[in-house]
């Protein structure tokens, strides 16, 4: 069965916009849906995150191994879905920073991405992301989007490639965007 893992990053969990256009496209597909609401916070990378991740893993110590935890976590999540939505508002031209810190989370050297002789290459592999985004007029694509250009390039870093991003800029463009979402593939 597609596994499906969906994110909502909107600190308001009633009236918005990003959740109604995510769940209009989650009723477009059918699978084993995994569901993470940011919105009752994800905590920020700490010294002892860092400090984890800068050990080997056979050398990290049982309190370096929990301080990974949920990193680990939301990783398995990743790693198991082949598709991934994720609603997004713009907040101050970009992600929200509970989005952000599920991205940090995520970005783990040997796990979803390594140095080779090449550079940097993504491990994360073959899966979908679609982005639905609202904001209260700045343009996906303007010069003001900070969201989009970055999204993309943690998703590539990371190995994924297929990210696509629907934008409802304002109220009036809701219903552009709802034909969007309706046009994009299951
Ligand atoms: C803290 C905060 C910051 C915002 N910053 C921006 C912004 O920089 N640009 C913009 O166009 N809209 C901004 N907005 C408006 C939201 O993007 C807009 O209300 C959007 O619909 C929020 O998504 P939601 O409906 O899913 O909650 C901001 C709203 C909030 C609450």
């Amino acid at each position: 069965m597609t596994k499906i893992l969906r994110i909502d990053s909107s600190a308001r969990t009633e009236g918005s916009v990003s959740r109604q256009l995510a769940d209009r496209y989650m009723a477009r597909l059918s699978g084993d849906v995994t569901h993470r609401d940011l919105a009752i916070g994800l905590p920020h990378l700490d010294a002892a995150w860092t400090g984890a991740t800068f050990t080997p893993p056979e050398a990290r110590s049982a309190e370096q191994h929990a301080a990974l935890a949920l990193s680990d976590e939301l990783l398995a999540e990743v790693q198991a879905a082949d598709t991934i939505v994720i609603s997004s508002p713009i907040y101050n031209f970009t992600i929200p920073s509970t989005l952000k810190s599920w991205l940090d989370h995520l970005a783990r050297v040997g796990v979803s991405f390594q140095y080779t002789e090449n550079g940097p290459e993504g491990l994360l592999g073959d899966k979908r992301v679609v982005v639905v985004i609202a904001s209260g007029g700045v343009p996906l694509g303007s010069p003001m989007d900070f969201a989009t250009p970055y999204l993309k390039q943690m998703f590539g870093f990371m190995g994924i490639g297929d990210v696509a991003f629907v934008g409802a800029a304002g109220p009036d463009a809701i219903a552009e965007a709802e034909a969007a979402v309706d046009r994009l593939a299951a």
